[in-house]
């Protein structure tokens, strides 16, 4: 059997919340399923194992991408279809990758530089515009009184 390096994960870093709660706090814990991936191969659990990992991955980020779009319908955010083709193409290479006939090192370290692109690229790039935007999109009330239409 071939011997390899441990295969490095990547941390979930609070720099990277878009501030939206339910969707940070979802991307905090796709990088659990990412971490998971990982782990199965470096703890070398099994082609079985490792495989039925990469695809709750893949069905962790997609169900991600599905909440962030039922977000941006609900307030008609400006630059949706731009949104959306990136999410649609990240999910693409996440496929592809998938489907790589290589080892399962080489698969993971290509999903690496995915997901590290997924950060630079999107994630503290459009997301935080996002993020922004849903922000402005409903005020959070200046005091608790203003909010319960009591006359402050
Ligand atoms: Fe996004």
């Amino acid at each position: 059997m071939p011997t390899y390096a441990p295969i490095p994960t990547i941390e979930w870093h609070d720099d990277y919340a878009i501030s939206l709660d339910a969707l940070d706090l979802d991307a905090e814990s796709l990088f659990g399923s990412l971490d998971d991936y990982i782990r199965s191969i470096n703890n070398r659990l099994g082609a079985e194992v490792i495989r039925n990992k990469l695809s709750a991955l893949e069905a962790h980020l997609l169900r991600h991408f599905e909440d962030e779009e039922r977000l941006m319908a609900e307030i008609a955010a400006a630059g949706t279809d731009a949104h959306r083709r990136e999410h649609a193409a990240f999910a693409l290479r996440l496929r592809a990758i998938r489907r790589m006939r290589q080892s399962e090192v080489v698969r993971a370290h290509e999903l690496l530089i995915l997901f590290r692109t997924w950060i630079a690229g999107h994630l503290t790039v459009r997301d935080r515009e996002f993020g922004r935007l849903i922000a402005a999109t409903r005020p959070v009330p200046w005091s608790v009184a203003q909010a319960d239409g009591v006359p402050a």
